[in-house]
């Protein structure tokens, strides 16, 4: 399963990376607008320090829009991902910019059926919000499950992209299904490495062998 890292912050990208987990980015209008600035500079800083697809989200809502966003986006680097949302509109956009072999990922996915249009239409990938769901009481990872069946029943060649991720076990819940890649804020990829046990372990080990050095 790829990790990808959600956020526009360079700082988290690059500690990601040097522990070597980075394998993507995926940002959106909200992480975007968290970091102020040119939004276009901080892409091409991203698209320029990742080595692996950037996920970056049109603003506009007709097919129009998003067609011509889509191609300004595509222009920050080979990496880039056109993140387009789930709405009819989106979808009509979607079988355009797959014919112009611009890749994309179909985001505010929280039912099966949208992810099964979009993976129709040939999206690059779909975005299922585990997260929003679970607030909701739905459960948003039996959806994941859902659409692993059917894409490959079909041979769909659409990623799974599992976002709004909230805690650990929706890491181990998508890799268990098989989801292709799971995209992470920073803070779930600290608690994945961080064990009590491992700690104490550790400052057990090192106090023997400093007591046994005396
Ligand atoms: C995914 O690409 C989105 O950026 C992200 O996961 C949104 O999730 P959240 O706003 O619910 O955290």
């Amino acid at each position: 399963m790829q990790f990808f890292l959600d956020t526009a912050n360079l700082d988290e990208m690059r500690e990601v990376k040097e522990l070597g987990l980075l394998d993507g980015v995926t940002t959106n209008p909200t992480l975007m607008s968290r970091e102020g600035g040119d939004w276009r500079e901080q892409a091409a800083l991203i698209c320029e320090l990742v080595d692996g697809p950037v996920s970056l989200e049109v603003i506009g809502t007709t097919r129009e829009e998003m067609i011509k966003e889509a191609k300004d986006l595509a222009s920050f680097g080979d990496n880039v991902v056109v993140k387009i949302p789930m709405i009819a509109e989106g979808l009509k956009a979607l079988k355009e910019l797959h014919e112009r072999e611009i890749k994309t990922n179909v985001t505010l996915v929280f039912s099966p059926g949208q992810a099964l249009l979009a993976a129709k239409l040939g999206a690059t990938y779909v975005s299922p919000f585990v997260g929003r769901l679970d607030a909701l009481t739905h459960n948003g990872i039996e959806g994941v499950d859902q659409m692993r069946t059917m894409f490959d029943n079909y041979d769909y060649k659409t990623k799974i992209l599992v976002a709004s991720v909230r805690h650990p076990m929706h890491v181990l819940d998508s890799a268990l299904i098989g989801a292709d890649v799971i995209t992470l804020p920073y803070s779930t990829i600290t608690q994945l490495m961080k064990h009590p046990l491992t700690d104490n372990g550790l400052a057990a080990f090192l106090a023997d062998w400093e007591a046994f050095q005396k």
